[in-house]
Formats: C-alpha cells, sequence, structure tokens
C-alpha cells in the first residue's frame, strides 16, 4: 500500500515536470501550478541549472517557482551548475544563479538547496556539499548524517572554509564562465560544422542536448551512436539514461529522450576535439561504408551497464584530461 502511495507520487512529480522542446525545456509554472491543485503535488525535486538539457530556471519563472514554497509546496533544487551560466556582456560575468535571491525567510519558505564543491569549484573527490534551507529541517539532516554515516569528512570541510571566500568566488566564477562560454562555442560551431542539430544550445551547465533524429537509422539512435563512439573511445550518454522510469513501467524505446545524447564540454580544449575528430570519423563512415555495421551490438540493459561503469569513471577523470567523456 505505502509502495503503491509512493509510486503514484513519484509518477505525478514526473508529470508536473514535463518539459518539452517546443518550450525550450522550461518549466511551465501555470500548468506546474495548475498540477499542484489537481494532483496535490506536495513535492518537486529539480536540478536548476539543469542536467541534461543546459537550460535554467531563472528570472520571473525562478521567483514564482520559489513563491509556490509559500503556499502547499516543498521545492528541493540541486543548484550544483549555479555558476555555469555564460552571459552575453562582458559586465555580467561573475553572476550566478540561485533560488536564494527569491528567499524571504529562510526558517518559513519550504525551499531546499543543495549545492557543493564538485562542479562548481571542479572538486569531485572532495566530496563536501552543503543544503541550505529551514533550521529544522538543517538539524533533522546533520541528525541523520551522522547517525547513518557519521556525517562529512571534518578535515575537508575545515579545508573548505577559505575557497568559499567571496573575492576568490568572485574571481573564480569569472574565469569558469569565460573558459566553459569558449569551450561552448567551439563545440558548437563543430557539431554544426558537421551538420549535427542543436536544437536548443545550452544556456547554462556544461551539456549539449543533441538530438540525432536527421541521421539516418539506426544512428539516429542514442544507443546506437553511444555505441559506435566507445569503438572510436569516446563517451557520449544516451539520451534515455536521463529518462526516470519507476518501476520500469514505461517503454524506453518510445521515449522522447530516444533520439538524443549528452555531451559535456567539461574537459579540457585537447580532449573535446579529440572527441568531436571521433564524431566526425563516426559520421564519415556512415557516409562511405553504409549503415550495415552499425547497431548491430545496442542491446539496452547491456549498453546501459556498461555506461553506469564508464560514466562513473570518467566523471571522475574527465577534469584532469585523462577520459574523455563528451
Ligand atoms: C544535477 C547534479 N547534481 C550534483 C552532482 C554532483 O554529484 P556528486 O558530487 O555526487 O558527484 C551532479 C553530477 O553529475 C549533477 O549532475
Amino acid at each position: 500500500m505505502r509502495v503503491k502511495l509512493l509510486q503514484r507520487k513519484y509518477s505525478n512529480i514526473l508529470t508536473a515536470l514535463r518539459l518539452v522542446p517546443e518550450e525550450k525545456y522550461k518549466l511551465n509554472i501555470e500548468q506546474t501550478k495548475k498540477d499542484i491543485r489537481t494532483q496535490g503535488l506536495a513535492v518537486i525535486v529539480a536540478s536548476n541549472p539543469r542536467n541534461p538539457t543546459g537550460q535554467a530556471i531563472m528570472g520571473e519563472d525562478l521567483k514564482s517557482l520559489v513563491a509556490l514554497s509559500r503556499e502547499k509546496t516543498t521545492l528541493l533544487l540541486d543548484e550544483f551548475y549555479s555558476w555555469y551560466i555564460y552571459p552575453e556582456n562582458e559586465e555580467d560575468y561573475g553572476q550566478s544563479l540561485s533560488s536564494a535571491s527569491y528567499i524571504e525567510d529562510v526558517d518559513q519558505d519550504s525551499v531546499i538547496i543543495v549545492d557543493g564543491l564538485t562542479k562548481n569549484w571542479r572538486l569531485p573527490g572532495w566530496r563536501v556539499c552543503w543544503v541550505l534551507g529551514p533550521k529544522n529541517l538543517i538539524s533533522a539532516l546533520s541528525q541523520s548524517g551522522s547517525f547513518l554515516d557519521g556525517g562529512a569528512n571534518h578535515p575537508l570541510q575545515l579545508a573548505a572554509i577559505p575557497l568559499l571566500e567571496s573575492e576568490h568566488v568572485k574571481q573564480e566564477k569569472i574565469a569558469l564562465q569565460k573558459h566553459f562560454k569558449a569551450k561552448r562555442d567551439h563545440v558548437l560551431k563543430r557539431l554544426d560544422e558537421m551538420g549535427l542539430r542543436v536544437d536548443i544550445p545550452p544556456t547554462s551547465t556544461f551539456y549539449i542536448w543533441l538530438n540525432l533524429e536527421h541521421l539516418p537509422a539506426p544512428l539516429d539512435n542514442g544507443l546506437t551512436f553511444f555505441e559506435e563512439l566507445l569503438k572510436e573511445k569516446t563517451i557520449v550518454v544516451p539520451g534515455i539514461f536521463f529518462e526516470i522510469n519507476p518501476s520500469h513501467r514505461r517503454d524506453l524505446f518510445s521515449s522522447p529522450c530516444h533520439h538524443f545524447v549528452r555531451l559535456s564540454f567539461g574537459p579540457p580544449m585537447k580532449d573535446l576535439d579529440m572527441g568531436l575528430d571521433a564524431m566526425e570519423r563516426v559520421l564519415r563512415r556512415a557516409k562511405y561504408e553504409g549503415m550495415r555495421h552499425f547497431g548491430h551490438n545496442c542491446k539496452c540493459s547491456e549498453m546501459k551497464r556498461v555506461a553506469d561503469c564508464l560514466i562513473a569513471f570518467t566523471d571522475r577523470k574527465s577534469w584532469d584530461g585523462k577520459g574523455i567523456q563528451m
């Protein structure tokens, strides 16, 4: 009974956060309000900026979302990519995006923000993160943390404090935004030259949500594209791995994510070019040798297992340039 109830709540969450390309993967705040009313939605969990679409809820939309927390809905927002935004104007570098700007009373507004050193500070191995929220929630979290696993590594928490110093943070943000914007533009330009279409270029994060629909089958599905690139020692993440599929009730092959892959422009430029060269080779093979060699080993469950191991590996490695993850 309890499991059923949880499943129903879970599918409510999925319905409320439907993200459609026609709306540039933006959260439709009016629809969300309607879903809260009609489905009794109690909690919204989202990453913002958003992995994998590279879009973000900002400005008035974010303000309205936070306002919902003063009614009956709790917001749990993962803001690990809050510095990865790419301003058009020079004077706008050094900002970040956070729902914290719209919170009126930290103890009354039902907003929980999670952030940490992994992405903004590029220190995934440090394993230090933090949670902002109402005081009673924070005490409950620290009590359960120390009960469950003893909590975070204290020396590393102490060593992280200087990294949070505001002038240091500002310089880091400026450097990061310039560096990653240059990498984003470079990758988008090369994809365009290859005829690979990015319908909605990323305005945030370091991910590109690439539509393969216009490629000839079977290269138009994310799993085959992933498999062919693996042969070239390059990893992209098939779109369906981002499809939330509680109890495996949905047919992933009819998922709207099926024709997508997620590329990361996190690695150094040299590695990105190696990955893009690999894509060029795959497309060239498709053009000159045809499709008969493509897509024969593509069993969803097996590929997912392989990719899970590889992603776990390359996510950690990609920052120091040893793994090529795109
Ligand atoms: C949305 C989001 N939040 C947080 C993280 C960081 O997770 P961790 O620190 O466990 O590597 C990631 C990493 O990929 C992420 O995509």
